[in-house]
C-alpha cells in the first residue's frame, strides 16, 4: 500500500502522539479548529484554556504537516534581510513583529515550564555567518540594519562548529526544541481540557448558511455546525485566491547527519541564496536548506547538494541518519497572514504565511486568533492583518506571481515520455491525452494509477515529485498522493479521472 502523505520520514517522527478516531457523525461546536499542527494545537489550547468548546479536525494525523518535518529552531533570524526588510515596512511595524517572536519564544518556555511538558526546550545563542559566496560587507551591514529594528547582534570573528573561521552576528538566548515532543505534551494538555480531537478527518467544504454560523463538511459527508471556524492548515483551504497570491509555497530540504564528537549547542544560518540552517539535536546535526518553488525540481539532488555542503563546513560528522523535505510558504512582505479570512464570513480566521518563522508564527497566532474570537484588541493584529495590500515589495511580488502564471503554459509542452512503459516503477510522468494532460503513476508490474494533471484549485498542471512520490502544482503549492488525494495546499478535492 503506497504512503498516504509524504513518503520521507522526518529524524522526530519516531514520537508518536496519542491517537484519535475519525469522525463519525454530526457535530455542533463553538470553535472548529482545522489542522493539527502547532497552530492548530496552541489555538485550540489557548481557547479551551478560556473556555471555549473546540473541536479539532486532523486529515492525517496530528503533527503529520510541516510541524512533524520542520527544524525547530525558535528565533527570531528571518529568511529575508533585515537591510531587506527596512525597504517594505516602517521601523515601528518591524519592531513589534520582532518582539512579538522573540516574546513568543518566552510563551513557549512558559508553557512548557507550566505544563511539565518534556521537549528538550533549551535557550541556545543563533549565529548568522557569511557564506561560501557572500559579499564581505553584508555582515556589516545586517549588523546595522538589526540594530535599527532593535535586534543587537554581537559581531563574532570565529562563528562556532564551523571548520574553517567565519566571522557571524551572535544572536543571543534563542531556543531549540523537539517538536513532536512539544506538541504531544500540548495534546495531552487538550485531551485534559476537554478538546474533541478527531484525526483521519479531512475537511472538503466550509459553508455559511448564516454569516455568524458556518458548516464544515469532511470527507466522509459529516456536517459540523461551529460559531467561529479556525482554518490552521498551514495554507488556507477555504479562500480561492485572496491569500495564495500573496505568498508563495517552496520545497525545503532536511538532512540529519551522526555527531563524531560533542559539540556545542548553537542554531546556525549562513547568508546564502537560498540559504543553509544547522541545529544539534542529542547525537545528530540537523542541516537544511536547497529551497526551490514547489513544483520546480532542480536538476541536481537537494539532499546530494545539503550533504555535499554540511561536510564541507563541519569535520565532525558520520553517516548521514535521516533525509527529509517539507513546504513553507512566504510571504510577498515577510510578515504572514494571521486574522479574519477575507472574504464575507466573519466568524473564519486563518493563520498562515509564516516562512521559516513558523513554530513562533504558530505561537503568535494562538494569542491573536483567540482575541479576534472574543473580539478583543490584540496589538499585533493590525500588522498580520490577511486583508492588508502588499506593501512595498511589489517587484518581488510581480515576480514571484508571474512565475505562478507562467506555470499555466505548461499546457502547451510535450509529455515527458511518450508512453505508460517508459515510466520508471515508482515513479510517476505527464502524458498529453488530446488536449489535455494526464499525470500517470507506475506502482509496479502493469499497475498503473492514472489522474487528470489539473490541479483542481485552479487549474495549475501538477509536476511528479520524486522524492516524496507526490502531485505538486507549481501554481499555489497545492500536493496530491498518488491517489490523487490532496494533502497540502489550497485544493480540497481529489484530482479528477482522466
Ligand atoms: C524542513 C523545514 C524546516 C523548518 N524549519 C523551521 C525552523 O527551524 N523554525 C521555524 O520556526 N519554522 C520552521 N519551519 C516552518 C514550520 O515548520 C511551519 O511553518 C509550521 O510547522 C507550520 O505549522 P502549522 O501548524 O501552521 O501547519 P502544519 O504543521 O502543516 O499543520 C497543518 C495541518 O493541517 C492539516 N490539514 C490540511 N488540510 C486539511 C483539511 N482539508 N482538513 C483537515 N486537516 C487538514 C494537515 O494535515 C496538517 O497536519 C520549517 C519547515 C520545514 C518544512
Ligand atoms: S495550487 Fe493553485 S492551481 Fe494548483
Amino acid at each position: 500500500m503506497m504512503s498516504i502523505k509524504d513518503r520521507t520520514d522526518s529524524v522526530w517522527e519516531t514520537i508518536g502522539l496519542p491517537l484519535f478516531t475519525e469522525i463519525k457523525g454530526d457535530a455542533r461546536t463553538e470553535v472548529c479548529v482545522i489542522g493539527g499542527g502547532l497552530s492548530g494545537l496552541s489555538i485550540a489550547y489557548e481557547l479551551a484554556k478560556r473556555g471555549k468548546s473546540v473541536t479539532l479536525l486532523e486529515s492525517f494525523r496530528l503533527g503529520s504537516g510541516q510541524s512533524g518535518r520542520t527544524t525547530a529552531h525558535l528565533s527570531c533570524q528571518l529568511e529575508e534581510e533585515f537591510s531587506e526588510l527596512i525597504k517594505m515596512h516602517d521601523l515601528h511595524t518591524i519592531r513589534k513583529f520582532l518582539e512579538g517572536h522573540r516574546s513568543a519564544i518566552d510563551t513557549i518556555a512558559s508553557i512548557v515550564d507550566m505544563e511539565d511538558i518534556l521537549c528538550d526546550f533549551k535557550r541556545v545563542d543563533g549565529y548568522l555567518f557569511e557564506g561560501e559566496t557572500t559579499s564581505e560587507n553584508f555582515l556589516t551591514r545586517e549588523h546595522d540594519a538589526g540594530k535599527k529594528c532593535g535586534i543587537f547582534l554581537d559581531p563574532v570573528f570565529k562563528t562556532p562548529l564551523l571548520k574553517e573561521k567565519r566571522p557571524g552576528l551572535r544572536f543571543a538566548s534563542q531556543a531549540q526544541f523537539h517538536p513532536m515532543k512539544y506538541m504531544r505534551g500540548l495534546t495531552e494538555c487538550l485531551i485534559d481540557l476537554g478538546v474533541i480531537i478527531h484525526e483521519n478527518t479531512r475537511v472538503t467544504e466550509i459553508e455559511n448558511p448564516t454569516p455568524a454560523l458556518s458548516c464544515i463538511k469532511t470527507e466522509h459527508n459529516f456536517d459540523i455546525q461551529a460559531d467561529f471556524v479556525v482554518v490552521a492548515t498551514d495554507t488556507p483551504i477555504n479562500t480561492r485566491f485572496p491569500i495564495h497570491t500573496k505568498q508563495h509555497a517552496y520545497r525545503t530540504y532536511a538532512i540529519a547527519l551522526e555527531l563524531e564528537r560533542e559539540v556545542e549547542n548553537v542554531l546556525l544560518w549562513d547568508t546564502e541564496e537560498p540559504y543553509h540552517y544547522v541545529r544539534v539535536q542529542e547525537h545528530k546535526l540537523i542541516v537544511g536548506g536547497e529551497d526551490h518553488r514547489t513544483g520546480q525540481m532542480p536538476d541536481e539532488d537537494p539532499f546530494t547538494k545539503l550533504e555535499n555542503w554540511t561536510r564541507r563546513n563541519f569535520d565532525f560528522v558520520g553517516a548521514v541518519t535521516e533525509k527529509w523535505s517539507g513546504q513553507v510558504y512566504e510571504p510577498s512582505d515577510v510578515i504572514g497572514y494571521i486574522g479574519k479570512s477575507p472574504g464575507v464570513e466573519k466568524n473564519i480566521t486563518i493563520a498562515t504565511g509564516y516562512s521559516g518563522i513558523g513554530m513562533t508564527s504558530a505561537i503568535i497566532a494562538s494569542q491573536i486568533i483567540p482575541n479576534l474570537i472574543e473580539n478583543r484588541f490584540h496589538p499585533l493584529a493590525e500588522i498580520y492583518d490577511p486583508k492588508r495590500p502588499p506593501l512595498r515589495n511589489m517587484t518581488e511580488f510581480v515576480k514571484e506571481n508571474v512565475n505562478a502564471v507562467y506555470q499555466y503554459t505548461d499546457w502547451l509542452t510535450k509529455s515527458d515520455v511518450k508512453n505508460e512503459d517508459e515510466i520508471p516503477e515508482d515513479s510517476g510522468c505527464l502524458i498529453r491525452h488530446r488536449l489535455t494532460k494526464n499525470c500517470v503513476y507506475h506502482e509496479k508490474g502493469n499497475n498503473f494509477e492514472r489522474k487528470s494533471a489539473v490541479c483542481t484549485h485552479l487549474g495549475g498542471l501538477v509536476h511528479w515529485n520524486d522524492i516524496e512520490k507526490t502531485w505538486d502544482c507549481p501554481a499555489h503549492g497545492s500536493r496530491f498522493n498518488t491517489h490523487g488525494t490532496p494533502i497540502e495546499g489550497p485544493a480540497m478535492s481529489e484530482l479528477p479521472e482522466p
